[in-house]
């Protein structure tokens, strides 16, 4: 073998044994980053190696060429594998401490709109109210002419609502469930309907283009506007205690006669503020006498049955009651207020 192969070849084996010996010795990964750089980098032994190619006869050069390429990629191999393994050693060590606190699971709650929600269910169940279910999506019957609203009824106006296609649309108020109930029952009845509602209006400070009602209605024989009154005096006293009033004023509603509107007294206790537009009187629900056209609808006989009808404004109630400022902070689902319930 030529004299300058040799010396090669003789220097292969030594930088091979040293390296095996200095990888074995390694403790740790920067042990062996420093290794790499040791063996691998552009002044390291193989690379130098790789410079005396040139000196060599030309036949020799292939030979010794592989065996440098060959060195090169076992070096790199095995350093790969060794910094490889103190990450899966060291990942492992510290990944389990187990003097650290256990994980903390936030326990969630119920959103005070819903806990409004419970609460008002549960006075009006005491009173013997059901509690009956509607559809969100409702047809233009159910949600207007059988309530007495014919198409191109100015009070359509404040009803604008996202249409479906066809007769469906999204109920603009709970009063549709009335209709549904009187289709499917006969008086006596004595229900109460929560759920959601959805017009087109613009969000402010007491809208919201989706909202929450409660209907209320109540048929039978001899029914009074004296019942109404009394039914929402008892459920102001038990939702809100002594403090809060109730005034009636006249309104009007196609499918009441007479109709009303009743407020319930501001927590601002009339010193004026943003949620009663510095009233001291915060607006709760439409209310009235079911109209015999109503009941003309569902083949109720007017002779013999009256009846009365209420869609209190859920969020508002809400409002009274934690004294939230805008109804737009009851959706916004910011951790610092849900978390005060
Ligand atoms: N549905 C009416 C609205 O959303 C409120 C209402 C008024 C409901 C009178 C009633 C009622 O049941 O009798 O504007």
């Amino acid at each position: 073998m030529a004299e300058k192969l040799q010396t090669i070849v003789t220097q292969i084996s030594q930088i091979t044994a040293e390296f095996q010996r200095e990888l074995a010795g390694a403790e740790s990964r920067n042990d062996a980053e420093q290794l790499k750089l040791k063996y691998l980098s552009r002044k390291g032994p193989i690379q130098n190696l790789f410079g005396l190619l040139g000196t060599l006869d030309n036949q020799d050069r292939p030979q010794a060429g592989a065996e440098l390429n060959r060195l090169k990629a076992d070096v790199q191999k095995a350093i790969d594998a060794k910094i490889e393994s103190f990450y899966v050693e060291t990942a492992s060590i510290e990944s389990f401490d187990p003097s650290l606190p256990g994980q903390d699971w936030p326990v969630g709650g119920i959103h005070p709109l819903m806990v409004v929600m419970d609460e008002i269910k549960q006075v009006f169940a005491g009173m013997g109210f059901r509690i009956e279910e509607g559809n969100e999506i409702e047809t233009d019957y159910h949600n207007f002419e059988a309530l007495n609203i014919p198409p191109h009824h100015p009070s359509r106006d404040m009803h604008d609502t996202f249409y479906l296609g066809g007769k469906y649309l999204l109920r603009t108020h709970t009063s549709p469930v009335q209709i549904h109930v009187m289709e499917s029952q006969k008086p006596p009845i004595r229900m109460i309907a929560p759920g959601k509602c959805y017009r087109k209006d613009t969000p402010d400070a007491s809208h919201s283009p989706m909202f929450h009602q409660v209907e209320g209605l109540c048929v039978d024989k001899g029914v009074s506007f004296a019942d109404l009154k009394g039914v929402v005096q008892a459920f102001a006293l038990k939702m809100f205690g002594r403090d809060v009033k109730v005034r009636f004023r006249p309104g009007f509603f196609p499918f009441t006669e007479p109709s009303a509107e009743y407020d319930f007294s501001c927590f601002c206790k009339g010193k004026g503020c943003r949620v009663c537009k510095n009233t001291g009187w915060l607006e709760i629900s439409g209310a009235g006498m079911v109209d015999p056209a109503v009941f003309g609808f569902v083949d109720y006989d007017p002779k013999i049955y009256s009846g009365y009808a209420f869609g209190m404004g859920v969020e508002r109630i809400a409002m009274l009651k934690y004294e939230i400022p805008d109804i737009r902070i009851i959706y916004e689902n910011d951790l610092r207020f849900l978390e005060q319930f």
